[in-house]
């Protein structure tokens, strides 16, 4: 693996999915403390992630992107969130513009001269004009170009301020720009680690392997059945480039407090839902990146984030993604090997009804005896050299790890 860093997948929270683009460094500051007081940090969480929404005009020794008035001091949040032992992540895209940080983004309604021509400025200063043209279609001509590419200078920027993590945000996600951002990071004194987004390619697989630590393989998430389920479930094609450094993203957790402004609200999922959801991302080696406002974290929501069985598949050191050996009627079973020669078993239920779910040893290929230990409840349910049936509830998963052993384990006698 080389020069690779992010061996395993980066664990943290971002803004976006709770304060989007009213994000502000006090936000962000006490997103980091409650990280700290609710003892999230010990579990192995650790970024702390500004997305869209920090950016102001160009300035400063590089001319690179300056922050707005949001954030006073881009560079004291840094050294408060490294103070308390997590690190600080920044977000930007290839684009004049992005998705959400500058005036203009939500329509083309014309206002004001085409100032990006003239200094490539983010936010205020940003404005789409274009006779007849959409700001959303004409997102490809709005490229940083040529003299207007600040690439490297926002590197050094990022690098000056000790940032550790940036989230690169644009669509479709071309090798050019994904190539020069990589050079810009890398020829920087810093490991930060690549995060691209969003929906890349998966032609091009093998250049997000080369170029990035992570990349988003879907569009966003929403707290809904339908959108975890149509996104944990059909990541199996990305299996072949998942490992050590290089990290197919599914999107944040959308788990808690989630919405923003007067959107706020605890998420639809059921708590079933929840349990497949972050089994899910944990059997995908996804990058876990919670999207809830940290500061007021419930207590289900902090013991779905805390369970150190549950976070090792994720964070498993030989980084394969799980594979589905058996699929029927809904029901569906994952396959995750781990280093030490276990492996974590998902038994998914996707229907609304209760379901029986069951696998032989000769399935996932091994014999001998063999302790099937219940991940969520830390509690070793029984031996076998034949094999596991249980039931599970609807849209919700029973996780286990199988590992060879006998029955004289502690927890069998309880
Ligand atoms: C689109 C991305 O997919 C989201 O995660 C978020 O970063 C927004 N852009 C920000 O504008």
């Amino acid at each position: 693996i080389g020069e690779r860093i992010a061996l395993t997948p980066p664990m943290g929270w971002n803004s976006w999915n709770c304060w989007a683009r009213d994000v502000t460094q006090e936000q962000v500051l006490s997103s980091a403390r409650a990280m700290v007081e609710s003892g999230l940090v010990n579990h192995g969480w650790t970024y702390i992630n500004i997305d869209d929404g920090w950016q102001g005009r160009r300035g400063g020794r590089y001319n690179a992107i300056q922050t707005n008035d949001k954030f006073p001091d881009m560079k004291e949040l840094s050294e408060q969130v490294h103070a308390m032992g997590l690190k600080l992540g920044i977000y930007s895209s290839p684009w004049i513009g992005t998705y959400a940080a500058h005036i203009g983004s939500y329509s083309d309604n014309p206002d004001g001269e085409n100032q990006w021509i003239k200094d490539g400025n983010h936010n205020e200063n940003f404005r789409y004009e274009k006779p007849g043209g959409n700001y959303w279609q004409d997102r490809k001509e709005m490229y940083r170009h040529g003299a207007y590419s600040f690439v490297e200078a926002d590197a050094r920027q990022w690098a000056d301020w000790q940032i550790d993590y940036l989230k690169y945000d644009w669509n479709p996600n071309d090798l050019y720009h994904v190539k020069e951002m990589h050079d810009a990071l890398r020829a920087t004194d810093r490991d930060i680690v690549y995060s691209i987004s969003n929906s890349a390619p998966y032609a091009d697989a093998p250049l997000w392997v080369e170029y990035t630590d992570c990349w988003r393989t879907t569009g966003d998430i929403r707290d809904t059945w339908k959108s975890i389920s149509s996104i944990g479930f059909e990541q199996q094609r990305w299996a072949p480039f998942c490992g050590p450094g290089h990290w197919p993203d599914a999107d944040m957790l959308v788990v808690g407090l989630v919405g923003w402004g007067p959107k706020l609200h605890y998420t639809k999922l059921t708590a079933d839902e929840q349990y497949t959801h972050m089994s899910l991302w944990a059997m995908l080696a996804s990058p876990l990146l919670i999207g809830c406002d940290l500061a007021r974290l419930d207590p289900f929501t902090k013991s779905l984030l805390t369970n150190d069985e549950v976070i090792a598949v994720n964070q498993d050191p030989l980084g394969v993604h799980a594979a589905a050996i058996w699929e029927k009627e809904g029901r569906v079973i994952y396959v995750k090997h781990l280093e030490d020669g276990a492996m974590a078993v998902g038994l998914f239920n996707k229907t609304r009804e209760p379901a029986k779910i069951g696998f032989t040893l000769k399935q996932l290929g091994i014999r001998g005896t063999q302790v099937v230990r219940d991940l969520w409840r830390q509690k070793d349910l029984t031996t076998t050299d034949k094999g596991f049936e249980t039931q599970v509830p609807p849209h919700g998963v029973v996780l286990v790890k199988i590992a060879p052993g006998n029955p004289t384990r502690n927890d069998l006698k309880k």
